[in-house]
């Protein structure tokens, strides 16, 4: 039976008074422990406060991203270790803006998959395909090749320790969501490719979907038998769209 998993992503946005606001309205209205696993995401540099809230609560802490490199001269990087001395105990691998935006290639996410286990940290692998992928016919490729370069670079094991989230870019931030039978669909490929190498491992594998999802369209998607949860973007800025997206999840558990 896996629990669901509903983590905000709060990408670059907020201060340092907002986000202690954020975070605290978010404390105040979890569902019940053990129904739904809640997670927040917030930028590097307020990890720390954040942190401190969360203490004595049941709300996880991760981090947006991670450098593929233990330590050494890689300016502006913040290494694996770091993130789990502050409290981090989940990271985002490979989120779409880091492949697009930053130039991520399957290489490096496969790297920074690996460098966060290694110091204890549970990878939460993103995958997805682009719209023009998608109009070609390519999503289970695309996705495959996603995630192919993390299990060729370790293996099937390592997914015994991670999180997948299937985020197709088009419904990022776009106000489309894909369809609870288009997501459906890419989660039962992913949890088949997984399940040919280990059965156990594929019915274990948390499987969050991102892209747009509110409280209005929630529900539908975490009914879905291998939809095991959300990464929320812009809805986990507003206490209350966060807090009904972990409602609508508690009440799927
Ligand atoms: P939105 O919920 O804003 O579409 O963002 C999804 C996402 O990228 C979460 O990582």
């Amino acid at each position: 039976m896996r629990t669901p998993l509903v983590a905000g992503n709060w990408k670059l946005n907020g201060s340092r008074p907002a986000n202690a606001q954020l975070v605290d309205a978010v404390l105040a209205g979890v569902p019940a422990a053990g129904k739904c696993r809640v997670m927040v995401c917030p930028p590097y540099v307020y990890l720390a406060d954040i942190a401190q809230r969360l203490q004595g609560t049941s709300v996880e802490l991760a981090a947006q991203d991670v450098a593929e490199q233990p330590d050494g001269a890689f300016t502006g990087e913040v290494s694996a270790a770091m993130l789990a001395e502050l409290g981090c105990t989940h990271t985002l691998i490979g989120h779409s803006e880091r492949r697009t935006l930053f130039g991520e290639t399957d290489n490096v996410t496969a790297g920074k998959f690996i460098a966060a286990q290694e110091a204890g940290l549970i990878p939460i692998l993103c995958v997805g395909e682009t719209l023009s992928e998608r109009e070609a016919g390519q999503t289970q490729a695309v996705v495959d090749r996603q995630l192919a370069a993390v299990l060729d670079a370790s293996s099937v094991h390592a997914l015994a320790t991670a999180v997948v989230a299937y985020e197709p870019v088009w419904a990022i931030g776009t106000g489309l969501t894909a369809t609870p039978e288009q997501a459906q669909a890419v989660h039962s490929a992913i949890r088949s490719r997984v399940a040919a190498a280990d059965a156990k491992i594929a019915e274990n594998l948390i499987i969050l979907y991102g892209g747009s999802m509110k409280p209005g369209n929630a529900a539908e998607l975490l009914a879905m038998p291998d939809i095991d949860g959300g990464l929320i973007g812009g809805a986990s800025l507003v206490a209350e769209d966060f807090l009904a997206i972990c409602a609508a999840a508690a009440g799927t558990a």
